[in-house]
């Protein structure tokens, strides 16, 4: 009698806990914009499909809340997964189904990242959604649209045939450039007239035979003057979608301005700068000859512009492997490149320069300024910029490219040691503990990142 009422509650549990997933098996969400778009190409259509039947409820405004969204506790489960994701992909923005530019080569990669790892969607959601996950013919739709789309997009005129669905890709060999404007913009880059006392140049804070950095800390400027931020790269500056670690320039010409007359750069004012400049009559015969209105601020801002996009370091033993020498990597090396892609480091260092195209918050998974403490205004990087609470602590990624030449590292110049940095990145970025096997080996796929620069590879 008492076995047969205990039998009972376990059915009636048993019931009540499945009532859920298998409700929702039977009645699918209602459709999004995103289902209803009319799109031409097949591959993607498929896609889209895919994606807008499994994945639009977290990552898109419209979200279409199952029925039982309205019970109280239903509710509390999904609605924090909805608001994160959102946060961290809004798909309808990312696929741009009104803009005419193909999709970003970081959001393809965050999404493969996802299909391939089999992450998406979080646990919870699947607990009551048996079928949330992408099914095999989904998820092989999903990827035939981020190799399509990254080969009619993205990849490389010389690039292998096996790596032009590759989330990277082989730096060129050249900009297409005036190699007049490039000489006058290489000699302005090393013209200590440009600072207040004729002390520092470009060069100083960005030596190109230093990798393109000071190697220090954080940079000196003029009279000593102590920055408060590390020096990046200027080699394959052009390549990137904004400049400073804010993002704050959003060109080339933009950046060039900001040193000259920053304080504790080269602390010079702009119209002093001309008019030494006017003074040297063989450097204003190269301008006229080049510009009609002579040397003026912008026009030097024009030429040292023009210069840094010749700034591009091709070769590496990494770009001869993409080019199709198998044998340009060793076994480890390839190991390593094997570990980046598959913790995930190329949804943010991703393409020609492995980086340089997003912002991202440093320390995603866990506090990293908590963690190292001493925060200070450089730290809040992006928020600087918009004043956005979702900006702090986002940086722009920066690139990978020459990585080993560049120490030391991050925006903050507090290590050295490449290893350190993959371990924290991948600690703070993924939420992963790479062994230190796993660690080494990542380190040297990035010394194959070394690349040329006129024709010799970068010390
Ligand atoms: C129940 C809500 C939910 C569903 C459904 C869902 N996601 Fe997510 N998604 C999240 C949350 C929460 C995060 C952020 C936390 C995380 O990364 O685990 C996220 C993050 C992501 C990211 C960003 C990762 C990054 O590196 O920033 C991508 C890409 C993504 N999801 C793709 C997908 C795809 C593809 C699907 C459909 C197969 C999907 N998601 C379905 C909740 C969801
Ligand atoms: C005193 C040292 C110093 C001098 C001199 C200097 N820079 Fe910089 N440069 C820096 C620092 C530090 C940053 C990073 C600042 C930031 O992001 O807030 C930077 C950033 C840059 C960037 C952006 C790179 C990126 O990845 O975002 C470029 C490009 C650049 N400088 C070019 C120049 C040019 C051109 C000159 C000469 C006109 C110059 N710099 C002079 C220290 C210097
Ligand atoms: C979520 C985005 C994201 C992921 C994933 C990520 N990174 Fe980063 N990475 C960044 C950002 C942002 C910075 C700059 C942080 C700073 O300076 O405070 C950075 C900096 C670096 C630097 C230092 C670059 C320099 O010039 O100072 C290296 C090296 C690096 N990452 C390697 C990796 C590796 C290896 C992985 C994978 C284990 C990885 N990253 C994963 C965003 C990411």
């Amino acid at each position: 009698m008492k076995s047969n009422r205990f039998l009972w509650l376990v059915v009636v549990i048993v019931v009540l806990l499945l009532a859920l997933p298998v409700s929702n098996l039977l009645v699918g969400l209602p459709s999004t914009s995103l289902s209803q778009m009319e799109i031409q190409d097949a591959v993607y259509a498929e896609a889209f499909g895919a994606l807008s039947a499994k994945c639009v409820n977290c990552h898109t405004t419209e979200h279409q809340l199952p029925f039982y969204a309205r019970l109280p506790i239903a509710r509390g489960v999904i609605e924090k997964d909805m608001e994160e994701g959102l946060e961290h992909l809004d798909l309808k923005a990312a696929l741009r189904p009104e803009a005419d530019g193909p999709v970003s080569e970081v959001v393809l990669a965050k999404v493969e990242h996802q299909v391939v790892s089999e992450a998406m969607p979080p646990g919870r959601y699947r607990l009551l959604h048996w079928n949330g996950g992408l099914n095999d013919s989904e998820a092989e739709a999903v990827l035939a649209w981020i190799g399509k789309t990254r080969e009619g997009n993205y990849a490389a005129a010389d690039v292998s045939l096996s790596f032009r669905q590759e989330a990277v890709q082989p730096l060129p060999q050249s900009g297409d450039l005036d190699s007049l404007k490039v000489a006058l913009g290489n000699k302005l880059f090393h013209d200590t007239r440009l600072s207040g006392d004729h002390s520092i140049s470009c060069a100083s804070c960005h030596g190109l035979d230093k990798g393109g950095t000071d190697r220090k800390q954080v940079s000196d400027g003029v009279g000593g003057a102590r920055g408060n931020i590390n020096s990046p790269t200027v080699y394959n500056s052009g390549f990137q979608f904004v400049q400073f670690w804010d993002g704050r320039a959003p060109t080339l010409e933009e950046q060039a301005k900001g040193p000259v007359a920053n304080p504790v750069e080269m602390a010079a004012e702009w119209p002093v700068v001309i008019e030494t400049l006017k003074e040297d009559g063989e450097l204003l015969k190269e301008f006229e000859a080049l510009y009609p209105e002579g040397i003026t601020q912008e026009n030097v801002v024009d030429a040292i512009a023009t210069f840094e996009r010749s700034l591009i370091t091709p070769n590496s033993a990494f770009d001869k492997y993409l080019r199709g020498d198998s044998n340009a990597l060793t076994e480890e090396e390839k190991q390593g490149y094997a570990l980046f892609k598959s913790s995930g480091c190329q949804t943010c260092h991703v393409g020609k320069i492995l980086g340089g195209q997003s912002f991202e918050k440093m320390g995603r998974e866990a506090d990293y300024f908590a963690n190292r403490g001493g925060v200070q205004e450089p730290d809040y990087g992006r928020f600087n910029v918009t004043k956005e609470e979702a900006d702090r602590h986002r940086f722009k990624v920066p690139t990978l490219r020459n990585i080993a030449v560049t120490a030391p590292y991050f925006h903050d110049g507090s290590t050295g040691d490449l290893a350190e940095v993959v371990e924290k990145m991948a600690y703070y970025e993924m939420g992963l503990r790479l062994s230190d096997r796993e660690v080494e080996q990542i380190v040297r796929f990035l010394h194959t990142l070394t690349g040329e620069y006129q024709g010799r590879l970068l010390q």
